[in-house]
């Protein structure tokens, strides 16, 4: 601001000349006739209108003017400030108007246009059967058990009589959890959970009595390739029951019951001897169903025996009080059995328009 001026000086004071005055407002007229956009509209209200603007400024000058001046310079400046908000007011508008109508159009929703198609989820088969299969034990008064799928090497062979080098070890063909000596292996059974169980190695349960009836769904992996019968990993149930005076007929009669639960009042089991090395005697299951493709027979389903000693032993159970029986199956495989699911690609790939013809029962 310059110092007082008590002669009004009009040259003195450059910023209030009327030339000077009508070439600012002259300058911002321009600049609001010419500006695009409301982004650059902001810049120019800044540069013509702001605290900082030549008119702004011109309108602090009066302040040193001598009281004689100061209505007059006052009236000139108001005018040419008054013309600029009126002219940045318009073009705001104008602006803002043409914004709106852009917007319109270039944000258009034609409300008319068909959705597309959402498909809904579905759930998956596995997961039906294995409630339903779960549901079956539960009904029998049996518990439901779970445990890790990265097991102990211990667990997933040795507790359940597998010697160090025998040839069953590499039956079950393994996926090893590196490194090398970590003795964790990606469980190739539910059996692993029989020991578990015995043992009320999950921290989280109360010991576990004996007697004990536990069924044990769940997720196993092996080293197969993906094919129409196979899959790396897969789902398998596990049955146990450990009391005293359990034989072979019990095995039979439950396993008798669970195949006419899943498959029909038709449907019963048949044993053939076989080796497991957690049970003696042991045997495969087949089972009878009526709807086999090419018409009713069997067809291989599980495993099964009475419980090996060493393996009672090995949990700290006294094989001279107590018998038990251990019966395994695969869930994909019953599903495919059960509703002549030939693919297994099907299974594994969770396709929801696969898993939604199995409805929410099955
Ligand atoms: N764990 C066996 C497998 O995956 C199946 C099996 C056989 C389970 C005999 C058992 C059993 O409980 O007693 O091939």
């Amino acid at each position: 601001m310059s110092g007082p001026n008590q002669q009004y000086d009009p040259v003195e004071v450059a910023a209030l000349d009327p030339e000077e005055i009508e070439r600012h407002v002259h300058e911002a007229l321009t600049a609001i006739t010419q500006v695009g956009d409301l982004e650059e509209f902001k810049a120019v209200r800044q540069a013509h209108a702001g605290d900082r603007s030549p008119l702004a400024l011109a309108n602090r000058e009066i302040g040193a003017l001598p009281p004689s001046a100061k209505a007059e310079a006052g009236k000139r400046v108001g005018a040419a400030r008054g013309r600029v908000n009126q002219a940045l007011k318009q073009r705001q508008a104008e602006l803002e108007a043409l914004r709106d109508e852009r917007i319109l159009t270039e944000e258009a929703l034609d409300v008319t246009v068909v959705a597309p198609y959402r498909q809904w989820g579905a759930r998956h088969p596995v997961s039906l059967v294995t409630e339903r299969v779960q549901d079956i034990f539960v009904g029998m008064g049996w518990e439901i058990a779970d445990g890790p799928e990265v097991e102990a090497e211990w667990f997933n062979f040795d507790a359940l009589n597998f010697a160090p080098d025998h040839p069953a070890r590499q039956m079950q063909d393994t996926f090893f959890v590196a490194p090398a000596d970590s003795g964790l292996v990606l469980r190739t059974h539910t059996s692993p959970v029989q020991a578990r169980t015995l043992l009320h190695r999950d921290s989280s349960r109360l010991q576990r009595d004996l007697p004990v009836y536990v069924a044990v769904p769940g997720r196993v992996y092996r080293t197969d390739e993906l094919d129409a019968t196979h899959t790396p990993v897969f789902h398998q149930v596990e049955g146990l029951a450990v009391d005293k005076g359990l034989t072979m007929a019990h095995l039979k009669g439950t396993l008798d019951h669970l195949a006419r639960a899943l498959f029909g009042p038709d449907a019963r089991t048949r044993l053939r001897p076989s080796y497991f090395p957690f049970t003696e005697p042991s045997a495969e299951m087949d089972l009878w169903f009526p709807g086999k493709k090419g018409g009713p027979g069997w067809i291989e389903w599980g495993g099964c025996g009475m419980v090996n000693r060493n393996v009672l032993s090995a949990c700290g159970v006294d094989p001279d009080v107590y018998s038990g029986f251990a019966f395994g199956m695969g869930i994909d495989r019953t599903i495919m059995l059960r509703n002549g699911v030939s693919d297994m690609h099907d299974i594994v790939e969770g396709d929801a328009r696969f898993s939604a013809q199995f409805g929410m029962e099955i």
